[in-house]
């Protein structure tokens, strides 16, 4: 590590100590793969044991901070000054599946304003970090995005349409057309908090997507910013439990991407 707020280390131990078991639940899938029951239930009490252990971690340190987490909801709503943001896998279907592309994220914020975040893949033992003003790193180097300047020499990466919007029909069409219109290659890896931790390291060059939760962006947003990147995160109907929407790329290719991305809309 070689940021060192105290609230980034809090994260930093609570992801080590969550991974531990998230390891071993990982292993256990595949065992569980060929039973005709599946590994559905296994996978929803991995979600909440490692989402305890980071929640205890974190609690352990701070009781009163606010926590909103993916599996628990909100924890001290009323403490809107110091905030943990927490998703302890993002990446649940790979997970599911027995495929290791999944991470555990975790943003602290004060007063609504992302201070630092991590996001550690377990098996490849990547840990993507950042704090306000000091840079972001991939373990202990600092990461970068890339230089790439048009759209079409770009990699890109989303995640596509979620399926889970009463609007689902109208935003797959649009992605299609996107996608269509987009003259660069596209990929799609199934973890939101990793794809915006890839375009910060300069894997991929840009990333966008429609209908995410806050906690699966909010450490990505620092990291790719404090790497040099640039972030649109689109709100967008209040009466849906996915509320944002987000481009975020190398900074270089943003404005042609977004063109071509809200074009659509
Ligand atoms: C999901 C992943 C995925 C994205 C979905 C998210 P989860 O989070 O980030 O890449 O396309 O919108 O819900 O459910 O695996 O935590
Ligand atoms: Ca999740
Ligand atoms: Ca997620």
């Amino acid at each position: 590590m070689r940021l060192n707020s105290p609230q980034t280390n809090i994260i930093y131990k609570a992801c080590i100590k969550a991974s531990k078991s998230l390891i071993r639940d990982f292993g256990e899938i595949e065992n569980l793969q060929v039973s005709t029951k599946g590994p559905g239930d296994f996978v929803t009490s991995a979600d909440k044991r490692t989402e305890k252990i980071i929640i205890n971690e974190l609690q352990k340190a701070h009781p009163n901070y606010g926590i909103m987490t993916e599996e628990s909801g909100f924890i001290n709503k009323e403490n809107t000054k110091n905030r943990w943001i927490i998703d302890p896998i993002d990446g649940t279907m790979n997970f599911l599946n027995g495929i290791s592309h999944f991470a555990i994220s975790i943003a602290y914020e004060e007063e609504n304003e992302i201070k630092c975040g991590v996001i550690f893949d377990p098996i490849k033992n990547e840990m993507f970090y950042a704090e306000k003003g000091n840079g972001a790193f991939l373990n202990n180097s600092r990461i970068r995005v890339s230089k790439k300047n048009k759209l079409k020499n770009s990699l890109l990466v989303t995640g596509g349409p979620n399926g889970s919007s009463k609007k689902r029909n109208v935003i797959f069409e649009e992605f299609i057309k996107v996608s269509n219109n987009v003259n660069a290659p596209i990929r799609k890896f199934g973890s939101a908090a990793l794809d915006i931790a890839n375009v910060a390291c300069g894997r991929f060059d840009g990333y966008w997507q429609w209908e995410l939760n806050y906690w699966d962006i909010a450490a990505g947003i620092i990291i790719l910013k404090e790497a040099g990147g640039f972030v649109d995160v689109i709100k967008y109907d209040e009466s849906l439990p996915r509320k944002r929407n987000i481009i975020a790329t190398n900074s270089m290719i943003h404005e042609e991407l977004s063109k071509l991305v809200l074009k659509q809309n």
